[in-house]
């Protein structure tokens, strides 16, 4: 059934033999002179969706150079050539949306239907970016604002590439959030190396294929495979490397931050997003926006709703509402689009039980869930959470949902500030002006005032602050940091402070 949704791609044959994939360096695909793959199974069934290439440092160190080599050629490309690469680019994710998306529903377990408008949503993504691309402006400033500086001092500044940027994403999003990365930098002028996440890299590798035919040269972009814990260290300290954009765990960017030097970052990592629940809340939508922002792709986003703060009054009549929501959710086979599937493996399974059990042996009330089948957990609600329990600080990462009653808009936005994790929060009310002044105090990226916690659309700025990231995303965020300015500075001569004095009858 893979091979079948993969030969409707055209030429997908050359990126592998069989169901073995090939890595993409110079145009071309490449077997791995370590002979050695590695397995890529899908979680919901453990049956192997296929194997790619477990590249060696010398082989990382070749596809770095190349993308070196062939900075001039796609630097000297004119910005509407590459905006119109990119949406050519855009318009092969849309006709081969189907087909990718069925490969990464196999490889991560995400619903069918999610996992094809991932696809699409990249799409959206890349025309948007030729479009910010195009949008690029320069600025001129005189010196005159500054004691001793006049007219005759002008500086111009326009933004050039950084130069070769390496971009790594996880496992949840492995095609969107590779895309997200791959887009401005391309945009922008910078050549490109992809380390696709292990579990999730048959999806990118399809960037190959889709920007090979869309008009990108040979080795403007390339893609290396492997396990992090292999070659990650060797990629993101290549000398040759000129920035690192990240997204996964805080771990790995925490511990990618402290190995990088002097290179610039972007780092988009874990979350722990608390939704505060005042009085005067209207409960349907809150319980709507709770259950989806919880439980999508079984809560492996780093948006998903991590903890709710329901104040007293309707603490029990949302829990209530939340409960019924849930308990209606559909749990079982991505194929089939169920809301609740497979967690990434069993390792992540076992932690996510054992912030469960944790719990429950500290005394907070189960309230659904608790059960698990292969690595599919059930969605589980935990009422009367404290904050001595794991589950009020660590992320989770799959389908568990602690409710902490709170007393105060005060105490909410200690609890909430009190995380580690700083990418967004969540207040829901009708009183607008309270609602504003909560979202001043929280420490986070992001404040999403009656709705669930999202990166989306992909224009707006994302970012996270203390562990949840370095830097913001967003699409001209995105291009402005993966560019530097140009300074040049006019220094006019006295002639030219004369012409500008000069007077005309
Ligand atoms: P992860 O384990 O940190 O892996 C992320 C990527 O880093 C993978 O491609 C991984 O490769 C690679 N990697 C591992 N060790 C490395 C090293 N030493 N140097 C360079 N790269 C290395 O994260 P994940 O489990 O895939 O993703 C889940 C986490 O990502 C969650 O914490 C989630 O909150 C976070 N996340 C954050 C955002 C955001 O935008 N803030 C978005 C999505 C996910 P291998 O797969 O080969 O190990
Ligand atoms: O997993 C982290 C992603 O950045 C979340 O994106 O909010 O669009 O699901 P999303």
């Amino acid at each position: 059934m893979i091979i079948e949704e993969i030969n409707k791609i055209p030429n997908s044959f050359i990126m592998k033999d069989d169901l073995d994939f090939k890595y993409y360096v110079s145009g071309t695909w490449k077997k791995s002179s370590s002979g050695k793959t590695i397995g890529i199974r899908n979680p919901y069934n453990n049956e192997i969706v296929g194997t790619v290439q477990a590249c060696t440092t010398e082989e990382v160190n070749q596809v770095i150079n190349v993308a070196k080599e062939n900075l001039e050629c796609w630097e000297e490309k004119t910005q509407r050539e590459r905006a119109d690469i990119l949406r050519k680019a855009a318009a092969l994710m849309r006709e081969w949306a189907n087909p990718i998306g069925y490969i990464m529903m196999k490889e991560i377990g995400k619903p069918l239907k999610s996992a094809i408008s991932e696809i699409t949503r990249t799409a959206e993504l890349f025309e948007a970016t030729a479009e910010a691309g195009l949008q690029q402006e320069g600025e001129a400033i005189y010196g005159d604002t500054f004691k001793g500086f006049g007219k005759n001092k002008m500086s111009m500044t326009y933004r050039v590439p950084l130069g070769v940027i390496l971009c790594i994403g996880p496992f949840n999003y492995p095609f969107n959030l590779t895309g997200s990365k791959i887009a401005p930098a391309l945009m922008a002028g910078n050549t490109v190396v992809v380390k696709p996440p292990s579990q999730g890299a048959i999806s990118p590798l399809f960037f190959g294929l889709i920007l090979e035919k869309a008009g990108v040269p040979p080795g403007v972009f390339n893609i290396i495979t492997g396990k992090g814990s292999e070659i990650g260290d060797y990629l993101v300290q290549h000398p040759m490397v000129n920035m690192v954009s990240f997204t996964g765990s805080s771990e790995t960017g925490k511990h990618i931050a402290k190995i990088v030097e002097m290179k610039p970052l972007l780092l988009e990592l874990g979350g722990k997003d608390a939704a505060i629940i005042l009085n005067d809340a209207n409960l349907e939508i809150t319980a709507e926006a709770i259950v989806s922002g919880a439980f999508s792709y079984s809560g492996q986003r780093c948006t998903a709703v991590k903890r709710v703060l329901p104040m007293p009054e309707i603490a029990d009549k949302l829990i209530e509402l939340v409960k019924k929501k849930t308990m209606n959710l559909s749990i079982g086979d991505p194929e089939k689009n169920a809301t609740i599937g497979p967690l990434i493996s069993s390792k992540q399974c076992d932690y996510v039980q054992g912030l469960i059990d944790d719990a429950l042996e500290k005394g907070c009330t189960l309230l659904c869930g608790n059960k698990r089948e292969g690595n599919i957990m059930w969605p589980t609600l935990l009422d009367n959470v404290t904050t001595e329990m794991r589950i009020a600080w660590e992320e989770p990462f799959g389908p568990v949902l602690p409710f902490i009653r709170v007393h105060s808009a005060e105490e909410a936005i200690k609890i909430s500030n009190k995380s580690e994790y700083g990418l967004q929060g969540m207040i829901f009310t009708q009183n607008i002006d309270l609602a504003f002044n909560i979202a001043q105090e929280l420490e986070v990226g992001t404040v999403q005032i009656n709705g669930k916690s999202e990166r989306g659309p992909d224009h707006f700025p994302f970012l996270g602050t203390k562990s949840s990231g370095l830097g913001t995303q967003g699409i001209k965020y995105s291009i402005e940091a993966m560019t530097r300015p140009r300074v040049i500075v006019m220094n006019l001569s006295e002639k030219g402070k004369l012409v500008k004095e000069c007077k005309y009858d």
